[in-house]
């Protein structure tokens, strides 16, 4: 089939915070990202700060305001430390942006060339759920730091010491939080071209668990990946209702981060201070959990330990583990993810992921 709207890839996960320079460290030492590009008053940009973070194939850049009554400013009070854009790496941006707005999609910045002596890079964006937008990006024909505007910087601290320096290598998936999924499921299928998945959490299991339904589209490739949740109407007060209270509307839940060791990462990543939430000894204990994900790489007593948990379907089985929030509001967390063949999102773990979530909304006093 004509793919309609081709996407290389993510090409980055912006964050708008209330202290760039002090979430560049946090995410240096806890994550074990490398500090890469800059750009702040001293390169020529008065208003704001950004910094450029990679691991592996992942990017993100953290942007900071330096002064009051910038558009960045208002963001982070209104929302608290966020994600305003997940930006897609694709090979014709003209082509992208003239197809989203043709199916309806509200244009925020027409297809425009930035260049400097290391080339040259086209770019546009549109409006997505919220205040969240997508950069549509080709830098095909560009070998700087990042973008033009910014410079070269050193990592913050030492790379870690892991496999290959890094404890994740890649976005695996970004997830939103919406008041209407459908309506969303249905933009990015007419926007984008992209296709539901196989996995959805419906009014099935959401009543009893999770008070949350959930969809995913990808693009053709698989390599984009966007789950979508909405409240639903559960037994408790809905996580999804919690943060849509929290952030002031629809927003980035979860970015779920591609490790090849999850062992080793979440090691590294407590004894830096990430908080992880917590699983019953019950989820590891129970018979019908060793029958149901069958051999895995590692014996379940190295996962209980852990805290992480392991889900199985006709492809293969995926580890995975979630952090507590990690700005001051109950908003924005992160996702560890290591799959073996499974394409999925870990359904089987919603009922013991949501009781835990739900012993945290609790301890807030938000149920
Ligand atoms: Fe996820």
């Amino acid at each position: 089939m004509n793919d309609v709207f081709p996407v290389h890839g993510m090409d980055a996960v912006v964050f708008a915070v209330g202290n760039a320079k002090q979430a560049a460290h946090y995410y240096s030492t806890a994550f074990g990202m490398r500090l890469a590009a800059y750009r702040g008053p001293e390169t020529g940009s008065p208003d704001e700060v950004a910094y450029v973070l990679t691991s592996g194939a992942a990017r993100f850049e953290l942007r900071g305001s330096v002064r009051p009554g910038t558009w960045l400013a208002r963001h982070v009070a209104d929302h608290g430390d966020g994600v305003i854009d997940l930006a897609l790496d694709v090979p014709d941006v003209e082509a992208a942006y003239r197809h989203a707005l043709e199916q309806g999609a509200r244009g925020l910045a027409e297809p425009h060339v930035m260049e400097d002596e290391h080339g040259k890079i086209v770019v546009a964006a549109i409006a997505a759920y919220g205040e969240t937008r997508h950069t549509l990006i080709d830098r095909s024909n560009y070998n700087g730091p990042y973008l033009p505007g910014y410079v070269a910087a050193e990592p913050i601290v030492a790379a870690p010491d892991v496999r290959n320096g890094r404890f994740f290598q890649a976005v695996d998936h970004c997830v939103g939080n919406v008041e209407q999924m459908d309506e969303w499921v249905e933009f990015y299928e007419r926007v984008m071209g992209f296709t539901k998945m196989a996995e959805f959490i419906g009014d099935d299991i959401a009543t009893e668990y999770s008070a949350l339904m959930s969809k995913v589209v990808a693009d053709g490739t698989r390599k984009v990946k966007f789950p979508l949740n909405e409240p639903a109407v559960g037994k408790k007060k809905s996580q999804i209702e919690e943060y849509l209270e929290f952030y002031g509307g629809p927003g980035v839940q979860h970015i779920a981060l591609a490790t090849n060791d999850i062992l080793a990462t979440v090691d590294h990543m407590r004894k830096a201070g990430v908080e992880f939430l917590d699983t019953p000894d019950s989820y590891y204990d129970d018979p019908a959990l060793r029958a149901r994900i069958g051999e895995v790489r590692v014996p379940v007593e190295e996962l209980k330990s852990r805290r992480i948990l392991v889900d199985r379907d006709e492809d293969g089985y995926l580890l995975q583990i979630f952090t507590k929030p990690v700005v001051d509001r109950p908003t924005v967390f992160f996702e560890l993810i290591e799959r073996h063949g499974s394409l999925g999102f870990g359904k089987g773990n919603f009922k013991a992921l949501f009781e835990a979530i739900e012993r945290e909304q609790a301890r807030r006093g938000t149920l």
